[in-house]
């Protein structure tokens, strides 16, 4: 058994500061109690046509947290606010609210039980007021705010923006903010894809949370690269969610499809497979052979290094890809449906960790927390 530690980058909180905002609300995202044989019952709302989902205090105590960790043996955690964050608030109100989420996250934190002399057990992604109508003043106040909070390792973003999407020029300086604090910005879905996809069968939440979120990360990061970002800011550290969708499997196709498209390509500094070995991916995939072939393609990425130059038959090197791989739990969703021991999600994500055919133990231990050490600096 490895001594090496497991530390959790993809596990999420509603603070009680937004937890009371969404149960004072009467449209969604909102939190509805109702009270089942004289308990109270709630039940969380928050995606477009949601049927609800429960919600409890896993959602918002960190002894939750800690205990859930303790159970799974994640020594620490880096945590971030679920979606929808800030995303339906008026700019003035979203502004107010991630200047206290942030510092009741940093609070969160600080107070967690010591790992080490130097190190707790939770860390965490703070929140920007990304919002259309807000100043970009306001956004590089938030963006040094965080920096200033040494419990938080980076922000969490989803892919609107300022509500043309995160390929808007306008978006710039948050960039270039973001990449001079060395703050990792962590992009999660919320939004899915049009709900019209899904036709009409009552399929839960199925098809929006296992297509719709990594199909809109999969975009999202696309028209990122495809406006220059990692061009134009290439020591930003994006962090993408859900081992980045379907980005790893397209990947060749949308090299192909620029290649085709001389405006495009000509915008571009490299062969797009490039840009997938610049980026994160956490491992929550929960297959041995997605997280093998997301390694693969992060690896392959070396191969054009040298900007669209026509790729060798060299083997891929597996395990170097895995060095931008990190476990995630997702946790409070996806709990287990009757009462046991241990979440089947988190116990899926492990396992496959270690049944990646190519990864030795350093390449296992990376993925499972010694990357995420390294990422976020925790010493
Ligand atoms: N469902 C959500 O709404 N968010 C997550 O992060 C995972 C599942
Ligand atoms: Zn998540």
């Amino acid at each position: 058994m490895s001594l090496a530690r497991l530390v959790d980058v993809h596990t999420h909180v509603y603070l009680p500061r937004y937890a009371a905002l969404l149960r004072s609300r009467t449209t969604l995202p909102r939190i509805i109690t109702s009270s089942r044989e004289g308990k109270p019952d709630d039940r969380l709302f928050i995606l477009d046509r949601d049927t609800g989902r429960p919600v409890g205090s896993q959602y918002w105590d960190r002894d939750e947290k800690l205990k859930f960790m303790d159970r799974h043996g994640i020594d620490m955690s880096v945590v971030s606010s679920a979606n929808p964050w800030l995303d339906f608030l008026p700019a003035s109100e979203a502004q107010t609210l991630a200047t206290q989420l942030n510092e009741d996250l940093e609070q969160y934190c600080a107070d967690s039980p010591s790992l080490s002399p130097s190190l707790k057990r939770l860390y965490g992604f703070g929140l920007l007021p990304l919002v259309p109508e807000i100043s970009t003043a306001a956004l590089l106040e938030a963006i040094e705010q965080i920096s200033k909070l040494s419990h938080l390792k980076g922000i969490i973003m989803g892919t609107r923006g300022l509500g043309k999407g995160l390929d808007s020029e306008d978006l710039d300086p948050v960039w270039a903010a973001l990449e001079k604090s060395g703050l990792v910005v962590f992009l999660h879905p919320h939004y899915g894809v049009d709900v019209e996809a899904w036709g009409e069968k009552d399929n839960g939440h199925v098809l929006p949370l296992a297509l719709g979120f990594p199909f809109e990360t999969t975009i999202a990061t696309t028209r990122l690269i495809l406006a220059g970002v990692f061009d134009r800011f290439p020591s930003l550290r994006l962090l993408l969610a859900h081992s980045g969708g379907a980005l790893p499997q397209l990947s060749s196709r949308l090299a192909s499809c620029i290649e085709h498209d001389p405006v495009v390509a000509s915008r571009l500094k490299h062969d797009a497979r490039w840009y997938l070995g610049k980026l994160y991916f956490d491992a929550v995939a929960y297959g041995p052979e997605e997280l093998g072939f997301v390694s693969d393609v992060i690896s392959r990425s070396q191969r054009y290094e040298a900007g669209g130059s026509v790729p060798t038959n060299t083997a891929v090197d597996r395990a170097l890809g895995s060095r931008r791989m990190l476990f995630g739990t997702d946790h409070p969703f996806f709990p287990p449906l009757q009462p046991t021991e241990k979440w089947k999600s988190v116990v899926e994500n492990l396992q496959a960790i270690d049944a990646v055919t190519g990864w030795g133990q350093v390449e296992k231990d990376g993925v499972r927390g010694a990357n995420a050490l390294s990422l976020f600096n925790l010493v």
